[in-house]
């Protein structure tokens, strides 16, 4: 159709006679090469076609059909338009044209660990204004960062690090309101650290990216003033292994939200500012290799801090020992000559999770008495070079003991003073089956299987921990690593670690190989998805590991790579030019149309006045029920949104609670700056979930939407999220009974959006987070259609286009990208299988349906679970009737392809035939069927009646 569109058009310029020569030309190359445009819009399809062109060792399904269609490995499409291209780790070699802004609907660009992509990025790369997530890291491109990067305003993750980009750190990256991930370390980045300047954008200006990443670059200049402000919710501060000058300034302590801070290996001097204590959420401190000087300032405070490394600087003569012994988290002391002198309290050894301690080369005296309830975990006390004249050894200790140097030693032997002593070795994952000799190329992993692993380096830039022997860090990150592809679904076997080491940058690096489950490698599509889950930081491992990078070796299936031109390329490309040309004629007319239906779309939104100037040409939505607030009323009744009427925070902002006039209570959401969207899709939002009302759903009460500022305004739900009540730190326990029916409350909820309501709402973040109680203990599902109605910045670790959250995440949608009820379905299970054990779906480790799978025993009492089951649910009284079908139920809901789902209907029908069986109304509120044994919730306003009424037996 789009074809004879353009016929038609030409038709103006040409005879008739030519015309129909012309629609016969087209009729036939367009059957050649008509599957390739059938489902891939045409601007699109040659766009792809031309960025691709010089690109060598594409995936193999490149090389025909239609990227949309016949699902090439790596691109996903949302309405025939390219929305991701996501090839990490497999080869790709050329370079990136500015055809690139041609895909204007691209989301998601992760060409990661494809070290011969090379040459500068184009600067019209700041055309693509609908990318969330760019990511480049591990190539090869050099050149400058283009400044039309702060054009791409919907970006929530840039990873451009491990390139060899030269020039500054564009100023207009401050632009990015989005920015969640910041990561440009790794590089030849110079200049100094731009901030604004009322002008000219700046870094200060990033108030919710959580991630910046500098380091290894050649940055220079002082660190400004200005980059800091209380605004800010920086968690991770690295900008070590550059060339920054002067000193630290005091306006650090302003960002309380710091847990990683890196400022070591530059030229800075001066006097650490003294209220770096204030900075109490802070885990790990790494200012080392500088020319600081004055004291070592006190760190009473920061009683979070685990990793402190002050080595070589200049203080001037130090006592620490005041302090030191006070910060109790401490795993390692880095403090090789830093001026430390008087003795080591005895103290200070038994700090519980001590591994580490460096204080060669300080002046530090008396006798050193190690005490015998030192840490356990102590891997090394390397105190060389000091002046201490005596030592206390604990007999039978295990660590290494370095007091070469000392006076003590003199011309003596013991074996502490040698300075060339052994370490302990590293952890590797060990293996508990013999081996098997495997071919060339092959590898025999942790499960003794021969394969062709996925690897590459993994490296933790600022861990909480030292301990490279103690296997706890190590069988734990195994563990996540495992639980997280399990729960995504990719076929992984098992994986491994090694060569544990510290390297010259204070980075802690190990190889990671990934076994692929069946075959004996990945195909495409498994390569692919485990780059992006480690590229993207979908994977996250638990806090104490810091910030992390995946660097991948580039996978090559055991086969030696493809050489650049191999024959399937050089088809592709014909075809791929032949068909350009074609498409460019055929699209040209299109284009134009489109072009024009753009322009004029963007006219309607890109009026963001105020809504009252609005009102005349959109008209107020159509409500029932819902009201419309002033700013005024709701600042009015959230003490001007004050910090103790917040009551929660979310990607699109914060939560505030507020009393109206009529003292109805409720719950604001009001949106970041970052997070809003146009007014007339609001309006169209809010219009829908105004006629959303069903008792299991939170009630929308209003909205606000003036002085640029969007709010949502929901009932108050008092008893507040199912998680809380599950954990039973809120004073409320949950017996069987009232899980049952807090189950069927959210079911019928759920049920309703996608049957009843009109349109049909697909939650796409279902989770215990997102189910409130209230004061009769009724569920009611909160936060439906936010995920269409507010940017997700929060995760930014997830790609935008896929939401939701780990581990209630249906892998079928992940793979595909496509979301239907069934996903909301499998997050459904997920939270089912949390009412039956109380733990969150990852935790420890362990994710929770497999764990489930691999306990459940149908032949046995409870399913044999017992072990996984709540303490609470085995210790009250109640019956667990129906905690077997409960569970079957569950996992039938988590069933891998969603058609073997149930739908939300079949399950409400289900769970009321479980709460009939255990002798319930399933009509009754939850809270009536309250009965011996309740403890009682916290706060006087609730009263939860003491009755039997909903026995029916
Ligand atoms: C360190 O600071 C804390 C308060 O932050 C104070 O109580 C303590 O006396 C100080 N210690 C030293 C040795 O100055």
């Amino acid at each position: 159709m789009r074809v004879f569109v353009s016929v038609m058009r030409l038709r103006v310029f040409g005879s008739r006679i030519w015309c129909l020569r012309f629609v016969l030309f087209l009729a036939f190359v367009c059957s050649e090469v008509g599957y390739g445009a059938a489902q891939t819009d045409s601007q699109d399809y040659a766009a792809l076609s031309a960025l691709t062109k010089d690109w060598g060792n594409l995936p193999s399904s490149w090389t025909g059909g239609d990227p949309c269609g016949s699902k090439w490995e790596g691109i996903t499409c949302i309405n025939s338009h390219i929305s991701s291209i996501t090839l990490s780790s497999v080869g790709v070699t050329g370079k990136l044209s500015g055809d690139l802004a041609s895909l204007s609907d691209l989301e998601t660009l992760d060409l990661s660990y494809n070290k011969e992509l090379t040459g500068s990025l184009p600067s019209t790369i700041g055309k693509l204004s609908k990318l969330t997530n760019l990511i480049l890291l591990g190539c090869g491109f050099s050149g400058p960062i283009p400044d039309s990067i702060g054009s791409l305003s919907q970006l929530v993750y840039l990873s451009l690090n491990s390139n060899k980009f030269t020039g500054s750190v564009p100023a207009s990256i401050g632009n990015l309101k989005k920015l969640y991930w910041l990561d440009l370390s790794d590089n030849q980045l110079s200049g100094s650290i731009p901030v604004s300047d009322g002008t000219t954008p700046g870094l200060d200006l990033l108030l919710d990216t959580k991630h910046f990443h500098f380091g290894m670059n050649r940055l220079s200049g002082s660190i400004p003033s200005s980059l800091f402000s209380a605004d800010m919710t920086m968690i991770h501060a690295l900008f070590d292994n550059n060339n920054l000058t002067g000193s630290i300034p005091s306006t650090i302590a302003l960002v309380q939200t710091l847990e990683a801070i890196r400022f070591d290996r530059n030229s800075l001097n001066g006097t650490l500012p003294s209220n770096l204590n204030e900075l109490t959420h802070v885990n790990e401190l790494v200012l080392s290799n500088n020319a600081f000087t004055g004291p070592v300032p006190n760190l009473t405070d920061m009683s979070n801090l685990n990793y402190l490394d002050m080595s070589n600087n200049s203080f001037e003569a130090t006592n620490v020992s005041q302090w030191l012994t006070t910060l109790q988290s401490l795993t390692t002391v880095m403090m090789e000559r830093t001026g430390l002198e008087g003795q080591l309290p005895v103290e200070f050894f038994s700090i519980p999770q001590l591994q580490t301690v460096v204080m060669k080369g300080n002046q530090l005296s008396g006798e050193l008495d190690i005490g015998s309830t030192y840490s356990r975990q102590l891997e090394l006390i390397d105190l060389q070079s000091n002046s201490i004249d005596a030592v206390t050894v604990p007999p039978g200790y295990n660590f290494t003991l370095v007091l070469a140097d000392n006076p003590l030693c003199g011309g003596a032997t013991f074996p502490y003073c040698n300075n060339q002593q052994d370490l302990g070795s590293p952890y590797t994952t060990p293996v508990f089956c013999v081996p098997p000799k495997c071919s060339s190329g092959q590898t025999s992993s942790p499960t003794c299987k021969c394969a062709h692993p996925y690897t590459g380096t993994l490296i933790f830039r600022a861990p909480s921990f030292s301990a490279s022997g103690n296997p706890k860090y190590f069988t734990d990150l195994q563990q996540s690593l495992l639980s997280s592809f399990a729960s995504l679904k990719l076929p992984v076997d098992s994986v491994s670690l090694s060569d544990v080491a510290t390297d010259a940058f204070g980075y802690l690096n190990m190889h990671l190989a990934i076994f692929p489950a069946g075959p004996a490698s990945f195909n495409k599509t498994g390569v692919l998805s485990l780059g992006f889950v480690l590229s993207n930081q979908t994977y996250k491992p638990s806090k104490e590991y810091g910030p992390y990078v995946f660097i991948a070796d580039i996978y090559t299936n055991g086969a030696s790579p493809r050489s650049k031109s191999s024959s399937g390329v050089i088809i592709g490309a014909a075809v791929g030019g032949s068909v350009l040309v074609l498409l460019l004629i055929c699209a040209g007319g299109y284009a134009c149309y489109q072009k024009r239906r753009a322009e004029k779309a963007k006219q309607q939104t890109n009026s963001f006045v105020s809504w009252e100037k609005q009102q005349t040409d959109l008209g107020l939505p159509h409500m029932k029920g819902a009201r419309y607030f002033s700013f005024k009323e709701l600042q009015k009744c959230t003490n001007n949104f004050s910090e103790d009427n917040n009551i929660g925070a979310g990607g699109y902002g914060k939560v505030y609670k507020g009393t109206l006039e009529d003292n109805q209570i409720v719950a604001i959401k009001r949106s970041q700056e970052g997070s809003m969207q146009g007014t007339k899709e609001f309006k169209n939002e809010i219009e829908l979930l105004s006629r959303v009302h069903h008792k299991n759903l939170v009630k929308l009460v209003g909205f606000c939407c003036e002085q640029g500022e969007q709010m949502l305004v929901y009932e108050f739900v008092s008893k507040g999220t199912l998680t809380e009540s599950l954990s039973g730190k809120n004073g409320i326990q949950l017996d069987w009974i009232r899980r049952l029916m807090i189950t069927l409350g959210a079911a019928r909820g759920l049920h309703y959006l996608h049957e009843l309501a009109d349109p049909p709402i697909i939650h796409r973040d279902i989770k215990s987070t997102n189910i409130l109680l209230d004061e009769r203990l009724n569920a009611k599902v909160a936060d439906f259609g936010l995920s269409k109605l507010f940017g997700d910045t929060e995760k930014g670790h997830m790609t935008t286009q896929v939401k939701g959250t780990m581990g209630y995440l249906d892998p079928e949608y992940f793979m595909t990208n496509q979301v239907t009820e069934k996903s909301d379905v499998f997050s459904f299970g997920v939270v089912m299988m949390e009412m039956v054990t109380a733990r969150m779906p990852i935790h420890k480790g362990k994710y929770v349906v497999k764990e489930i799978k691999t306990t459940i025993d149908r032949t046995k009492d409870l399913y044999n679970l017992e072990v996984l089951m709540d303490p609470v649910l085995l210790t009250t009284t109640t019956l667990l009737v129906g905690l077997e079908k409960f569970v079957d139920l569950a996992l039938k809901c988590v069933e891998e392809a969603g058609v073997d789902r149930p739908t939300m209907g079949e399950l409400v029908k289900e769970i009321e035939n479980i709460v009939k069986l255990a002798g319930l109304n399933p009509n009754l509120e939850s809270a009536s069927v309250a009965y011996s044994g309740y403890e009682g919730v916290s706060g006087e306003d609730v009263h939860i009646p003491y009755t039997n009424d909903y026995i029916l037996r």
